[in-house]
């Protein structure tokens, strides 16, 4: 018989997480007012909101917490890092940061302007926020395969090398001080970018002499899927594989609370110098201390064993071998999904789920309340809300996906946990023809309203 897939792992802590009734969290997501962020986690089962700072450290990270080193200036845990950093990434540079979104305010406090456009694949909210907030302009050049939830393709984070030279060519390149890759595309549903798109870009921007970095919340995703689905990549290692995406670009942002495998952190890194000199105050002025940025010295430690972990082929397979998992459990339930899956979350494409309701409804976001009420499961919705409004004209936009992420936190759940999960989406599939009408806001905050805003039942 052939011997079933097993985690490369076993457990020495474990959490316990408490059930809740169907009258529970029928009251706990109203008085939340139907936006999920609110709830309390204790009113949550199984907690599918982000990836994002919810991983299970090993016991290596826990070790690297207990001697990590909280001087102020010169820490062990920072060379330590600095090591990872120059070893794994092959980047000379880089600033700690508190997380990703403290990465892109300082490197586009160094770099950005009011009038500058920053294109890229599907930028991340975040990302968008910040440069919406300087009066930039952020434009996705995705390739079209990514916005159709039923076309297969390998990489459909890649870029569309025709739109991007077309921004390139039309605007004045002063306008754009960098280009972003996000790997994995998190916003076109956790999907990778392939080697040759990311040479091709590197080769194009070099042309234009503009700048390419990388936003690597998910560098570690992203070579695991050039590794299994890139021809010429299925013998080398994911370390080669990793060493040669960073070989392409001039410097990168990093939430390091996604593929570093820790709790909190980010960086900022740099192939030149004197952009690194130049980020460094700004580094000061909002981190902290160029070589701890924010985080303590044992955090410091503990993302530099997690970029060793996460570059590892046994971990990642299992990794992204649960996602999809849970996506073959999903589609096997009829439950119209995101293909092929992503590195960190299976995507549900509301729209196909409820296509008797307007997008104007946030009918991702209405999913998502009715998975919770449904078995206690949290999800997040990527749509409308989070596209938020034209800054220009105020009026919500509506992305070409609507989609439920359902992101899966690393080494935390078993696949039992993704059965219950399968399960519960399934009734909610079941009863969807009962569910006539969707949601409306009440109150939204002027930026990155989906964090904040409340929202009624119509
Ligand atoms: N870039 C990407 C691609 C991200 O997915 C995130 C965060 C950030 C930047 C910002 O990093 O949260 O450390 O400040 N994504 C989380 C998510 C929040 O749930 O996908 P951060």
């Amino acid at each position: 018989m052939k011997l079933p897939y097993a985690e490369p792992y076993r457990i020495k802590t474990v959490e316990m997480i408490r059930r809740s009734t169907t009258d529970e969290r029928k009251r706990w997501i109203r008085e939340a007012r139907y936006n999920l962020f609110n709830l309390k986690s204790d009113y949550v089962f199984i907690d599918l909101l982000t990836d994002s700072g919810t991983n299970a450290m090993s016991d290596r990270q826990w070790a690297e917490i207990m001697t990590g080193d909280e001087s102020y200036a010169g820490a062990r845990s920072y060379y330590k890092l600095k090591e990872r950093v120059e070893e794994i990434l092959g980047m000379p540079y880089f600033l700690p940061t508190h997380q990703g979104r403290a990465a892109e305010n300082v490197l586009f406090s160094a770099l950005l302007k009011e009038g500058d456009i920053v294109p890229g694949n599907a930028h991340f909210d975040t990302t968008k926020g910040h440069i919406e907030f300087r009066k930039a302009r952020a434009v996705d050049c995705t390739i079209d395969e990514a916005f159709d939830t039923t076309v297969s393709h390998p990489f459909k984070g890649n870029i569309d090398l025709e739109k991007l030279e077309t921004v390139l060519k039309s605007n004045s390149t002063e306008k754009i001080p960098l280009v972003i890759l996000t790997v994995t595309c998190n916003s076109a549903g956790g999907q990778p970018v392939s080697m040759r798109n990311i040479r091709e870009t590197a080769e194009l921007c070099r042309r234009y002499k503009v700048p390419l970095f990388f936003d690597a919340a998910r560098f570690a995703e992203n070579a695991y899927f050039i590794k299994v689905r890139e021809e010429g990549y299925s013998s080398k290692s994911i370390k080669e594989i990793v060493r040669e995406m960073f070989s392409h670009v001039d410097g990168f942002t990093m939430s390091a609370k996604k593929d570093a495998i820790a709790n909190i952190g980010g960086m900022v890194g740099f192939r030149d110098e004197e952009l690194k000199k130049k980020a460094s105050v700004f580094n000061i002025m909002f981190e902290g201390y160029l070589t701890y940025g924010g985080l303590a010295g044992r955090d410091l430690g503990a993302l530099a064993q997690g970029l060793d972990e996460s570059t590892e082929f046994d971990y990642l397979e299992s990794r992204i071998g649960q996602v999809a998992y849970l996506g073959e459990k999903c589609k096997a339930l009829g439950i119209p999904v995101q293909e092929p899956f992503g590195g960190h979350a299976v995507f549900v494409d509301a729209k196909r789920f409820f296509p008797h309701i307007p997008q104007a409804e946030y009918t991702a976001q209405l999913l998502a309340v009715e998975l919770y009420i449904e078995g206690g499961v949290r999800g997040v919705e990527i749509g409308t809300l989070l596209a938020d409004r034209d800054p220009e004209t105020g009026k919500d936009r509506y992305p070409k996906l609507e989609l439920l992420r359902l992101a899966i936190p690393r080494r935390v759940y078993t696949n039992n946990h993704m059965d219950y999960t399968a399960a519960a989406l399934g009734n909610v599939f079941e009863r969807r023809e009962s569910i006539k009408n969707g949601l409306k806001i009440v109150k939204e905050a002027p930026i990155l309203r989906h964090f904040t805003m409340e929202l009624e039942r119509l």
